[in-house]
């Protein structure tokens, strides 16, 4: 069994909008030629700033919009060109977690309802043996069997999420996929949040792909971290090396614009990133990340730097092995400070102390 669960080959998605009588049609390169392999089990984040592709690429993974161009391959079948059947047996190993819980809930369903239609779906599951597998499944997600009968309205924001996790475990996927799954949370649910995935991926074997702006979330969940920047994937790493030895500018800009826990930490030299994203319908030619980048020269402006191995990472940078070091200390006490670890911490600690399933649970309502 190869450890690759996951792989997209030069996968593209553009988008056509506009086109109307007075108006030019104009395209935009959501996502532009990305390479990536998801191994077996691990936490695979996906940052960069809002536009730059993250949910579109999300979306293209687990096929729920086909892509203009490349290929997707889950466990070694390629998703592409599957018919509808086969992908609807697939789609239970494939789930995602929007980053709304409420707009994802039927505010119309009982919370049975909900997390039991993959039950009768996929399983078959009707009656007592229904009932008693969502109380199951509310019960690991840390909620009570009661909360069955209640509907989506009667539920805390992170309470809804448990509930959209509930239901994505309900067909026993392999793969979770999470855009932005704490980020309408409030931060002290966020951490109850991460923990549980964290908690239910190692239980279950599961594999997660985390999108997360969030750049203290990653480093606490992820293995390992793409960086995309206008649709292109930048740089990959070891979520540790990605932190301590950046390697493409735009992370580094990405790293120092985290806000500083210690006014000491301070002193950049590049600067925190300026301007504005280009527009995706019109990219700049060569690296898409030359007009803003601090190094650019011309051959930036010209020529799109390649994804190559860079000491273990990989890198799309024309000048990576020439760039001064970045300020390390500085960008690890970012996201390694005392205020973003205690986030996480805290509610470890409450857990670790009783392995009460109850000790999982928001107040109710
Ligand atoms: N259905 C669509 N039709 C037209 N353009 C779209 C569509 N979906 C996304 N886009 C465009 O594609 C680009 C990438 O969007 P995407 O939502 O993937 O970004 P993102 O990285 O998830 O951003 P955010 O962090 O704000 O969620 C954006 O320019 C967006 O406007
Ligand atoms: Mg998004």
């Amino acid at each position: 069994m190869s450890d690759v669960l996951l792989e997209a080959r030069d996968l593209q998605k553009r988008f056509v909008t506009g086109g109307g009588l007075l108006q030019k049609a104009t395209t935009i390169h959501a996502v532009n030629g990305v390479n990536l392999r998801i191994r077996r089990g691990e936490t695979f984040a996906i940052v960069g700033e809002s536009g730059c592709g993250k949910s579109t690429l999300a979306r293209l993974l687990l096929r729920l919009i086909e892509p203009s161009g490349g290929s997707v391959h889950y466990d070694g079948r390629e998703l592409t060109g599957l018919g509808a059947g086969a992908m609807r047996a697939l789609r239970a190993e494939m789930q995602f977690i929007f980053q709304d819980p409420f707009s994802s809930l039927n505010p119309r369903m009982t919370v049975e309802r909900i997390v039991g239609e993959p039950l009768r779906l996929h399983r078959g599951l009707s009656g007592g043996a229904l009932r008693a597998r969502v109380a199951e499944l509310l019960r690991r997600v840390g909620l009570r069997p009661e909360h069955a009968d209640r509907y989506p309205h009667e539920f805390s924001g992170g309470q809804r999420q448990r509930i959209c996790i509930a239901r994505a475990l309900a067909s026993e996927p392999k793969l979770l996929v999470g855009d932005e799954p704490v980020s309408a949370l409030d931060v002290s649910v966020q951490a109850q949040i991460v923990n549980l995935l964290e908690d239910l991926k190692r239980d279950l074997g599961l594999t997660l792909v985390v999108i997360a702006h969030d750049l203290a979330v990653i480093r606490h969940m992820a293995d390992r971290v793409a960086v995309m920047y206008l649709g292109e994937v930048v740089e990959l790493a070891e979520t540790e090396a990605l932190f301590t030895a950046p390697r493409h500018p735009y992370t580094r800009a990405l790293l120092r614009a985290i806000p500083v826990p210690d006014p000491g930490a301070r002193g950049a030299t590049e600067g925190v990133l300026g301007g504005d994203l280009p527009s995706p319908a019109a990219p700049p030619p060569g690296c898409r990340f030359h007009t803003r980048c601090p190094f650019a020269t011309e051959i930036c402006a010209t020529t799109p730097p390649v994804l190559t191995e860079a000491g273990g990472a990989r890198v799309a940078c024309h000048h990576w092995t020439r760039l001064p070091a970045p300020e390390i200390s500085a960008l690890v006490a970012r996201t390694r400070s005392p205020a973003a670890e205690a986030r996480f911490a805290l509610w470890r600690a409450a857990t670790a102390k009783s392995h009460d399933p109850n000790h999982n649970r928001e107040t109710a309502p």
